[in-house]
């Protein structure tokens, strides 16, 4: 596979996609085979903004795989006081052979990946969060098996999960619906990638304003928090237009019996999910937080195993 960055699942054909699905299977059922595999690398993880999940599943990942992580928070690197991305992506490059990294804009990881003569892998931007996406999916694969022809209807901002599952669905097969309040729907740009891609596909791709519309007949049902961050100023305002989207029983009961429901947390009861849907049976939150990590480390093994240094 000749990618040098993990930035958008768009980026990768679909049996490139399968391929690291595959790849994290067999991670996960035989960690110990894979425990030299980057002996001697460092990956660099870059966060302008917090994390539980992906800090801690791309530190362990790495280390399971014989390597080190750094964690650098922006705020304390000279990143964090206007040296240039170029300079920073040239200099990391010398001591690091892999950068991930959480950014507000989207242009930050791209630059990055522009300039750094290492893999650069998308930890989440305020437009995508394609490690999740891919963690989702894979998440629903192990539960399904072949995804062709399955649907996943998301409910909520049409934000960077939102974008991540529309642009990666159709490498599946999978129809993706997408409903949203009027003033939240999806990036135009994102929504125009993700239908040219769903036609290629074969797939559908809805994007509207109703929930029973976008839930009818899903296999999956996901939803994420309305104030993602970076919007803590419009919490508020938020917390009133979204009044009355909660992903709670009636919701639910709108996809197949067989339905599960996803998050990739952290989330809020009450808000867009109620207790009685995500602490249900049907609910696998904690699967996905877990699949981060056999994700990633799939990810990083195909970016950064024999690479030449
Ligand atoms: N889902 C996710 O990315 O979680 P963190 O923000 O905790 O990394
Ligand atoms: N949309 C959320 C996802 C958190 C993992 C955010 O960007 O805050």
């Amino acid at each position: 596979m000749r990618h040098k960055d993990f930035i958008e699942v768009h980026d990768y054909t679909a049996e490139e996609v399968m391929r690291i699905f595959e790849l994290a299977r067999d991670m996960k059922a035989k960690p110990k085979k894979f425990k030299d595999a980057l002996t001697g690398q460092t990956l660099a993880m870059i966060f302008e903004k917090s994390s539980t999940r992906t800090r801690v599943s791309f530190e362990v990942g790495m280390f399971q795989l014989g390597g080190h992580a750094l964690f650098l928070s922006a705020r304390d690197i000279q990143l964090g006081r206007g040296e240039p991305i170029t300079d920073t992506a040239k200099v990391l490059s010398r001591y690091v052979d892999g950068i991930m990294a959480r950014t507000f804009a989207h242009k930050t990881v791209t630059d990055l990946a522009e300039h750094a003569s290492v893999p650069v892998i998308n930890g989440l931007t305020d437009l995508s969060h394609p490690c999740q996406s891919m963690t989702d999916y894979f998440t629903a694969w192990e539960k399904f098996g072949d995804l062709k022809g399955r649907k996943l209807a998301y409910v909520g901002d049409g934000n960077n999960m939102a974008h991540s599952l529309m642009l990666a669905g159709p490498k599946l097969g999978m129809d993706v619906a997408i409903a949203t309040p009027a003033a939240y729907a999806p990036a135009a740009e994102m929504v125009s990638t993700a239908k040219a891609d769903a036609k290629a596909a074969g797939t559908k791709m809805v994007i509207t304003t109703s929930v029973d519309e976008a839930v009818a007949g899903a296999d999956i049902v996901e939803t994420d928090v309305w104030a993602s961050m970076g919007q803590e100023a419009e919490a508020e305002k938020r917390h009133r237009d979204f009044a009355g989207w909660i992903v709670d029983k009636r919701v639910m009961s709108l996809a197949k019996r067989e339905a599960i429901f996803m998050h990739c947390l952290p989330a809020h009861r009450g808000e867009e999910v109620a207790a009685e849907v995500i602490d249900s049976p049907r609910s696998v939150i904690y699967d996905e937080a877990e699949n981060r990590l056999h994700i990633q480390k799939a990810i990083m093994y195909t970016l950064m195993k024999d690479r030449d240094r």
